[in-house]
């Protein structure tokens, strides 16, 4: 990391390597609360804008050792990410291909971009340093649904190029393509017939596992951030590790995607956002010393009978 940080100090300009810290301070905060490797975002972030400084003639020969397209040549705002992408690779043996590629994508995006790449991308967007209209919201926003927040950056970046008669990468376009996609996904879901069928199918599910003490709890009337709970108990960490799995997958087959995850199958608690239906699986220790259906208790509260 020593090399890093003394390359970004002989090769940047005082300003970006205050950005550069920043979006390192940024993408670790976004991978704790994402559950990526905190390491991992540091080292991307820290090499993210390497090459933000290498212009003119070296650019452009750089540019077509790469083979990059011809976009690229004499566009550092767009080609300082490749570049950064060659340079992490020969001169500081990088060899993790999630990290290369979230430096390689970090101004454009790209579709199916892995939780790193994104973390990254919207790093440099929000770090501490960054001031323009929107950026708190938008901070708050990649703290809450990260794609929601790297679509809306995209959408930002689009209206900013075009305003600028720029070249709008291929990349960018098909990344905002996906984002929407995946929102459309959610929508879908929203249109379960009702909030307590997605409950109900979250419950069978579970109860296939064989997760025990199934319960439905209707927190509507007393709660604005869902409709219902769920809550199961697993017998050991396997099994809890494996329910939420399972639960996860059978989600996803109907198109609900979890908005988020928390807590880990050691910690015998495993809450899992879906939208109006949020999932608690617990091991017998941690469900009784939380008892959520005493907290709850004047809700109405629906025990999962098997084959309902
Ligand atoms: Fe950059
Ligand atoms: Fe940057």
């Amino acid at each position: 990391m020593d090399s890093i940080e003394s390359y970004l100090k002989n090769n940047l300009k005082p300003k970006r390597v205050v950005h550069t810290y920043g979006v390192r301070d940024m993408a670790v905060e976004l991978a704790k609360r994402y559950g990526e490797d905190p390491k991992k975002a540091e080292k991307a972030a820290l090499y993210h804008d390497m090459c933000k400084y290498v212009e003119g003639e070296e650019l452009d020969k750089r540019v077509r050792e790469l083979k990059l397209s011809r976009h690229y040549l004499g566009n550092s705002a767009l080609a300082h990410s490749k570049l950064a992408a060659a340079l992490i690779q020969e001169e500081f043996g990088e060899k993790d291909p999630d990290i290369i590629n979230a430096v390689s994508f970090h101004t454009t995006g790209r579709p199916n971009m892995s939780m790193l790449e994104k973390i990254i991308y919207i790093a440099d967007a929000i770090e501490p340093s960054r001031k323009y209209p929107g950026v708190e919201e938008l901070r708050a926003l990649a703290f809450e649904d990260i794609d929601e927040a790297c679509l809306v950056c995209m959408k930002n970046t689009r209206q900013r190029i075009k305003g600028a008669k720029q070249h709008m990468d291929r990349d960018t376009d098909a990344a905002i393509a996906y984002f929407e996609s995946i929102k459309e996904n959610r929508r879908d879901f929203m249109d379960f017939e009702n909030t307590k069928a997605i409950a109900e199918l979250g419950a069978k599910i579970l109860d296939e596992k064989k997760a025990h003490d199934i319960v439905i709890i209707d927190i509507s009337p007393k709660a604005s951030f869902a409709d219902y709970f769920v809550l199961a108990s697993g017998g050991s960490e396997r099994q809890i590790g494996a329910l939420a799995d399972e639960l996860e997958d059978g989600f996803a087959k109907e198109g609900i995607i979890s908005g988020g995850k928390e807590g880990l199958k050691e910690s015998g608690w495993i809450l899992m956002d879906f939208g109006d239906v949020i999932v608690n699986i617990f091991s017998d220790e941690m469900r009784s010393k939380y008892s959520i259906e005493k907290i709850w208790g004047d809700c109405e509260i629906t025990e999962y009978v098997e084959g309902k």
